[in-house]
Order: C-alpha cells, then sequence, then structure tokens
C-alpha cells in the first residue's frame, strides 16, 4: 500500500530521531523482545542476551539501521531490503511470526524515547511503514 505525503514525513521525523541512538534504542528493543516473547531468543542462541550486552548493542543497531534504509526506500522496499530476504527466508529460517513481535517491540520503545512525536497519527504511519518492512522480509517464504 502506497504512502502519503503525511506518513513518509511521519516515518522521516521519528526516524531522524531514532537515527542518532541506534544502538541503545536498538539493544532496548531486543532486550523488550527477548523478556516479552522469550521463544525469539532461540534464534540468538551464541549470543549474550543480557540487557545492554555488546552482542545487543550490535544487533539492534543492525536492526534499526536495516529500518533506517528501508524508510528511504518506501516505494522499492523489495529491491532495498532483497539481500535481508534472502538471508532471513532461506539462512536464518525466521518464522514470519516473529517479525510482527519485534516490530511491536520497535514502536514500544519509539513511544517510550519520543512521546512527543509519537502523535496517534505517526504511530499509524510507523506501524503502517514497519509492517511493509515484515512483508517484505518475509516475501521469500512463499
Ligand atoms: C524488522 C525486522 C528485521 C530487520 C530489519 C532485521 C534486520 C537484520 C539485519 C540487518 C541483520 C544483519 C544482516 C547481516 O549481517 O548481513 C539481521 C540478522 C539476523 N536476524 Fe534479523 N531483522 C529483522 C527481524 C528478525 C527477527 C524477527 C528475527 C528472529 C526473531 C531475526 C533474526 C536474525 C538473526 C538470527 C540474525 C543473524 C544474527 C547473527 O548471528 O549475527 N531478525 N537481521
Amino acid at each position: 500500500m502506497p504512502f502519503n505525503a503525511k506518513e513518509r514525513e511521519f516515518i522521516a521525523c521519528l526516524w531522524g530521531k531514532a537515527s542518532g541512538q541506534v544502538e541503545a534504542l536498538g539493544a532496548e528493543t531486543l532486550n523488550r523482545l527477548f523478556k516479552s516473547c522469550p521463544s525469539t531468543k532461540t534464534y540468538f542462541s551464541k549470543f549474550n542476551l543480557e540487557a545492554g550486552s555488546a552482542d545487543l548493542k550490535t544487533q539492534g543497531s543492525k536492526i534499526l539501521n536495516a529500518i533506517g534504509l528501508a524508510s528511504h526506500h518506501l516505494d522499492d522496499l523489495d529491491h532495498a531490503l532483497d539481500h535481508l530476504s534472502d538471508l532471513h527466508a532461506f539462512h536464518l529460517r525466521v518464522d514470519p511470526g516473529n517479525f510482527d513481535l519485534l516490530c511491536h517491540n520497535v514502536l514500544v520503545v519509539l513511544a517510550i524515547h519520543f512521546p512527543g512525536d509519537f502523535t496517534p497519527a505517526a504511530h499509524a504511519a510507523f506501524d503502517k511503514f514497519l509492517a511493509a518492512v515484515s512483508v517484505t522480509l518475509c516475501s521469500k517464504y512463499r
């Protein structure tokens, strides 16, 4: 589903706020994911999953930077995320149900850190964006 001008503005605004803090926000997102949905930990058996660990910071940064990249390619997510779609579907074989869980935790972290910007309309726009990222990352499963 295409994004309208207002949605693009909200997505750019929230990513603009988050982009300077990807390590901290990414680590917090993963910590919340693993605490609230413990089954997701199975994919990261080699990681140190303690809150604030170097592994959470590194992986959290990678995830948020990929979301940032996607935010600059709203009209071409398939192409922008092609490598990641292959990785998650064919190599990591992440169950598609896990993407919604991660996206939910990204939203929670954005809401906590940027309450002034996280209006209902901005929430809806970023949720739509993350859902589109998830659909793209799951597109190779079929
Ligand atoms: C918005 C959704 C997601 C994004 C944007 C994303 C992004 C990424 C990125 C950028 C990497 C690193 C790729 C590389 O090194 O080339 C990665 C790796 C990985 N992702 Fe995801 N991911 C997402 C969802 C998930 C979910 C839901 C899971 C499982 C619960 C997952 C499990 C993994 C694992 C296991 C790795 C490899 C980690 C390692 O051993 O280094 N990802 N992901």
